[in-house]
């Protein structure tokens, strides 16, 4: 028997999907969708990297706390946000706001964060294309060390090849976002999430079997409380933010597209524990492989996937080279889905402004924003040669952007979220969007409010005091 309440359920979401023009078709695309958008290059390139040279353990441990004090609980507030404008972010804020205190002026976030987080993200997503296709063609097999630091150094300082691969990825981009929410983005999101699982998994079983495995585990789950310092618990907090997408009002974007009967908090950790586990997962895919090459450590930095692990991929299966080549190739184009289905969602934040305030049609406004981002896409590609002597700042342009996106607007979002969730939009529209018209419990809404007023924009107050040097006793490396 059917009920009551999941009766209203339906009754309100038919009610409401008769009001929007474009929508998720199903609560599982709509979860799909976010969770592409959180899981990307943050998870399986970013993660490793910041743990590596962060001293394992102890770092994730920090990393999962700040995704419950701070990552979910922004996340939910963006939920409230987009979904009960229902149509895009400018509107939900004027409508939340009543119009008052130029609140509406947020709606032009996700389109600048859009332009500049596409246009770097982009870059890194070109070279993961690249990387797959030379593992497609064995081109990895038979180089030694200096080899592969050498190949990378060549490619991405190139003056072509890397804007081209780059373009590649934000053609693809732009042809999922132009077929519209459920055709492009949702189906897309259907796709490629159960595929990117099925390779995680296929790549974990291998990685676990190499002799040294140990090693790794041990790095990635003991923690070791003395190699904790302040910026430790920074790099956490930012990756935390990085990874779940938060701050840039591409959740409302998404979340613009719910319906009515999602239901926000749940959702919301949903998604966390899916971009944690992909998180850990690719933990497990790298470490054990690296500590299996004697004299090879994980702290590499940046170069980690892309130098280090094409050798380490070789050398562990060396006397097996078609376990060499599968794996290679299974890594990478694990890379591209999970960094496309990232920056569809980039795209999407932008071209859903033009889309629904210019009355620009979809595909016309994703091709709009993809050609300025191709622009943008390039000087931040030219940065690693051509432009490698441009610097604004100190930062090359790529440097920049990143820098723009991740230390300043992701804080500086979250914050205002928070802030306007916590303190200006009215209590009771806030219950109504978590409980779902009071048809759901929700037994978190206090927690969670208490977090999104005082913890949550503390915390990021905190960091920001720490970057312009108020603090002293966190230093940095
Ligand atoms: N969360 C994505 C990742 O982990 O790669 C990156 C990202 C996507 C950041 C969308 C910001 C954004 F708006």
């Amino acid at each position: 028997m059917k009920s009551v309440r999941s009766v209203v359920n339906n009754a309100n979401a038919k009610m409401i999907t008769t009001k929007i023009t474009a929508g998720f078709a199903s609560k599982v695309g709509a979860i799909l969708a976010v969770a592409g958008s959180a899981v990307g290059l943050g998870n399986v390139w970013r993660f490793p990297t910041e743990t590596g040279s962060n001293g394992g353990a102890a770092f994730i441990l920090i990393y999962v706390l700040f995704m419950l004090i701070l990552g979910v609980p922004v996340m939910v507030t963006e939920f409230v946000i987009g979904r009960h404008g229902h149509k895009d972010v400018t509107h939900s804020f004027l409508s939340l706001s009543g119009g008052r205190g130029g609140w509406r002026w947020m709606g032009l976030l996700p389109v600048v964060a859009g332009f500049l987080v596409l246009s770097y993200y982009s870059v890194v997503a070109g070279w993961t294309l690249y990387y797959a296709f030379e593992a497609g063609l064995n081109g990895f097999a038979g180089k030694d060390a200096a080899q592969y630091a050498a190949d990378f150094a060549a490619f991405s300082s190139h003056p072509v090849w890397p804007s081209v691969w780059m373009a590649l990825t934000v053609t693809m981009t732009c042809a999922i976002v132009a077929l519209g929410v459920r055709r492009g983005i949702e189906r897309g999101a259907k796709i490629m999430m159960p595929l990117l699982f099925l390779f995680i998994v296929v790549l974990v079983c291998c990685s676990l079997t190499l002799p040294g495995a140990d090693r790794g585990l041990t790095f990635l789950f003991r923690p070791d409380f003395s190699k904790v310092t302040g910026q430790t618990v920074l790099s956490a907090m930012g990756q935390a933010f990085f990874s779940l997408s938060v701050g840039l009002c591409c959740l409302c974007t998404y979340a613009c597209y719910f319906r009515k009967d999602v239901d926000l908090m749940k959702d919301g950790l949903k998604v966390a524990t899916i971009d944690t586990l992909v998180a850990l997962l690719s933990g497990l895919i790298i470490f054990p492989a690296v500590y299996s090459v004697p004299g090879l450590q994980p702290d590499a930095g940046p170069s980690l996937v892309f130098i280090t692990l094409p050798n380490v991929f070789q050398q562990v299966f060396s006397g097996v080279p078609l376990l060499a080549y599968i794996f290679s190739l299974f890594f990478y184009l694990l890379l591209v889905m999970a960094a496309l289905t990232s920056s569809i969602s980039m795209l999407e934040m932008a071209a859903a402004y033009f889309h629904e305030e210019w009355r620009v049609s979809r595909p016309k406004s994703a091709v709009g924003v993809s050609l300025v981002c191709l622009l943008l896409g390039t000087a931040c590609s030219l940065s690693f040669g051509l432009l490698a002597e441009v610097k604004v700042f100190d930062m090359t342009i790529f440097d920049l952007f990143d820098f723009l996106v991740a230390k300043f607007l992701m804080p500086v979002g979250s914050l205002l979220m928070c802030l306007f969730v916590g303190w200006v939009v009215d209590k009771e529209i806030v219950r109504q969007e978590i409980t779902n018209q009071g048809t759901l419990r929700s037994p978190f809404y206090s927690l969670w409010f208490f977090l999104v007023r005082y913890v949550a924009p503390l915390c990021i107050l905190l960091i920001f005091a720490n970057e312009l040097g108020l603090f002293g006793f966190i230093q940095k490396p």
